[in-house]
């Protein structure tokens, strides 16, 4: 058993000590919006907030998380409004599938907390999530509009 702090409520899961993160958000908790990809911490689908940093949560296990703020797609708008990366998102039209959309909004949230006007060295250093539609060049356009909102 582990509690898990998850979207701001606890939690308690019950799997093993070394199963990922990743599992337990999807499978024992029930939150489908962060993705399975790779499962080897590559892909950047399965991307979550832990202690307001990006963390590939397939590549972590939950006896780590444990007393540690996790946040997932979920759990990224507040009191009903869409974030801003989320909402420059919509307005550029930036998913196709969507599937690796999740982990790459949650990585590109974390690194506007850090670096809130990001240059396209920074966004090519800390985005590295994988979209095998290609949407690249409409994230960077993103990123860059939520930036300046
Ligand atoms: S599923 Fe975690 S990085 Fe690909
Ligand atoms: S939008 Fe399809 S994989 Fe990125």
């Amino acid at each position: 058993m582990a509690n898990l702090t998850i979207n701001g409520k606890t939690i308690n899961v019950d799997v093993e000590d070394d199963t990922p993160l990743l599992w337990a958000i999807r499978e024992n908790v029930g939150l489908t919006g962060t993705k399975y990809g790779c499962g080897i911490a590559l892909c950047g689908a399965c991307t979550v907030h832990v202690d307001g940093v990006a963390m590939r949560s397939c590549g972590m296990t939950v006896s780590e998380a444990v007393g540690k703020q996790i946040t997932t797609i979920e759990g990224l708008a507040s009191n009903g409004a869409l974030h801003k990366v989320q909402q420059a998102w919509v307005a550029n039209d930036v998913p196709q599938c969507g599937y690796c959309q999740s982990g790459m909004i949650m990585a590109v949230a974390a690194l506007l907390k850090e670096k809130p006007k990001p240059t396209d060295e920074d966004i090519n250093e800390a985005i590295t999530n994988i979209c095998r539609c290609g949407t690249f060049q409409q994230v960077r356009e993103a990123i860059h509009a939520a930036a300046s909102a």
